[in-house]
């Protein structure tokens, strides 16, 4: 299995990096190197802190997890972020913080990675679904309104693909005593107007799955001012045993991120302002090319996208994923229309999601890419419009 997927998001068919190394320019009867969907920015940095753990024999439960998780805190602007082994375990850990079980309802966006709404289900809740905007892929607070029902426990907003929700519409939509959390796992730098997502639901949940701007291989973590929820997660993600002791007043799981990892993520989390910075400057050489061409993403005014992805929406989708692929460019759907899944299959119509499924487009995306690589993408979709 690569880890290009989810958000990874689509099917993990495409790769993670580039397709070895490439010529400055592909000369007669040479063959051009392909362009990959996403590149950690990871180097020397990254390799002497992981090296130095390995030195030191310790590979998990040390000191570079509470170093991760008090550069996140400082980053995201919360008093507390627990690390944990996924962005999926972060949700789950988050919805069992809030004892969320049997009878509760979740609102879900019915266009997002499948884990917001999984773990909903694993929790023995139920994942309402609700319609999406499928230019914005974000999903229509009127709707969310609409969903809300005595049993309704909390909504998860996905921030997705790093475009942050529009969270004061979010707020005004639903009933104080529905706690809003937020799937951040693409929108770490993220921020709505001035804060940072993750810091402006109850609990956020982060990824540092390999196509996000931190990564950690695996990874994640829930961020919150609550210092009970916090301590929470913590019991939950280490089998529920609590803090310096040895008792388990309820099960938890092993949802730990190992001291090798955490390392990994320090020195990314030390440049993300810059890493986000390269992002921007590689979306805007997107933007200047597609937007009279495609539909192409951004975020509201006084807002700062995450860039988690790329993704354009156009009509002729799948002829332009087959084509940029068989050029040796690896774009991928955008994320699913949980609505279209087996699982699901019984939560009623969403056209927005189902529109946003069949014309969303994750292009090649990275802060190592040039402009070159950006032309050469841009050049071959131009053909699929
Ligand atoms: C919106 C969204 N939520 C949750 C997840 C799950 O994160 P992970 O792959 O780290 O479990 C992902 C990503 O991959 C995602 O894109």
């Amino acid at each position: 299995m690569s880890d290009t997927g989810p958000e990874g998001t689509a099917p993990r068919a495409a790769s993670v990096g580039r397709a070895g190394p490439r010529p400055a320019a592909a000369g007669a009867g040479q063959e051009r190197a392909g362009i990959r969907l996403a590149r950690p920015d990871v180097g020397e940095a990254e390799l002497a802190a992981v090296a130095d753990v390995l030195a030191t024999g310790q590979l998990t439960m040390g000191p570079q997890v509470e170093a991760f998780e008090a550069g996140l805190a400082h980053a995201v602007g919360t008093a507390e972020a627990v690390a944990v082994s996924s962005g999926t375990a972060a949700i789950h850990l988050a919805l069992l913080a809030l004892g969320i079980g049997e009878g509760d309802e979740v609102i879900v966006p019915a266009y997002t990675f499948p884990a917001t709404a999984n773990a909903v289900e694993l929790c023995r809740g139920r994942a309402v679904l609700v319609d999406v905007d499928p230019e914005t892929f974000l999903a229509r607070p009127e709707l969310v309104a609409e969903a809300v029902t005595r049993r309704t426990r909390a909504v998860l907003a996905v921030h997705l693909f790093g475009r942050p929700v529009e969270w004061e519409e979010l707020q005004t939509a639903v009933p104080q005593e529905v706690v809003l959390l937020e799937d951040a796992a693409g929108a770490l730098g993220a921020t709505y107007r001035g804060t940072s997502c993750g810091a402006l639901g109850l609990m956020g949940c982060l990824s540092f799955h390999p196509r996000k701007i931190v990564t950690t291989g695996e990874g994640g973590a829930v961020t919150t001012d609550e210092a009970e929820l916090a301590g929470a997660v913590r019991r939950l993600r280490h089998h529920g045993i609590t803090a310096g002791g040895f008792d388990i007043p309820a099960p938890g799981l092993n949802y730990r991120l190992a001291d090798v990892l955490c390392a990994l993520g320090i020195p990314q989390l030390e440049r993300l302002d810059a890493l986000l910075d390269a992002r921007e400057r590689v979306a805007g050489w997107y933007t200047e090319r597609l937007e009279p061409l495609v539909g192409t993403p951004g975020a509201s005014e006084g807002d700062r996208h995450g860039w988690q992805a790329y993704v354009v929406t156009l009509d002729r989708r799948d002829e332009a994923l087959a084509g940029l692929r068989a050029e040796g460019i690896e774009a991928q759907i955008g994320t699913y229309a949980v609505n279209r899944l087996s699982a699901y299959r019984d939560r009623g119509a969403f056209p927005g999601a189902d529109a946003a499924f069949a014309r969303a487009l994750a292009l090649p995306f990275a802060a190592t890419l040039t402009e070159d690589d950006v032309d050469r993408v841009t050049t071959a979709l131009a053909r699929f419009v």
